[in-house]
């Protein structure tokens, strides 16, 4: 029997139905991946972020953020990001391995003007977010389009791990055309 979970292809094909969905979908736990990098002094760093985008045929997803924040300052001296989405109730696990590029300015404008009025104001925080304050509301919130940032992730790779009855493991790479190897769990 063919399931989503003993087919390459179609657990390739599943697992990206999902990693949409959290595009759109508040709730879906593709909505909040974790985000990791490798921090200035080579130590693991993650956060969780919103998925804004992602398309398959390009395997590249999206996320925004605030030129000023540490992760900006990371990805310039290591691009490498990780990212982790844990769908409970399907005991899916989405292990990303990808390159990231960073836009700002005037190509990025279309983008700003789709964030809603009031999201704008996570770009911009003063002082820069992670700077030492006095009391926990000595900052300001401005929206500020010279600080909104886009992140584009382009995937080399995809591991899924499904805690079925019987455990299944898969590794998809760009190298090879995401055709899929199943890995022992
Ligand atoms: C539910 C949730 C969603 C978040 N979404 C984003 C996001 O889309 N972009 C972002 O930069 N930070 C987001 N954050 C905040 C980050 O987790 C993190 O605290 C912040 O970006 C600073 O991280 P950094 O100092 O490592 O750059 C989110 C936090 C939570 C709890």
């Amino acid at each position: 029997m063919v399931d989503e979970f003993n087919d390459l292809t179609v657990m390739h094909d599943y697992a990206w139905t999902l990693i949409l969905r959290g595009t759109v979908d508040h709730k879906s736990p593709a909505r909040h991946p974790t985000f990791g990098t490798i921090g200035l002094q080579g130590m693991p760093e993650l956060r969780t972020v919103v998925l804004r985008q992602a398309d398959q045929k390009s395997a590249s997803l999206e996320v925004h953020t605030d030129l000023k924040s540490a992760k900006v300052k990371e990805l310039k001296s290591n691009p490498n990001v990780g990212i982790h989405i844990w769908f409970p109730k399907l005991k899916l696990q989405i292990r990303i391995k990808a390159i990231s590029e960073i836009e700002t300015g005037e190509t990025v404008k279309e983008k700003w003007n789709k964030v809603p009025k009031g999201s704008r104001i996570s770009y911009g925080t003063e002082p820069i977010p992670g700077t030492p304050i006095s009391a926990p509301f000595i900052y300001e919130k401005p929206a500020n389009f010279d600080r909104f940032c886009v992140i584009f992730l382009k995937i080399d790779e995809m591991d899924l791990v499904h805690l079925g009855v019987r455990h299944t493991r898969a590794l998809f790479a760009k190298k090879d055309n995401w055709s899929g190897t199943w890995l022992a769990p």
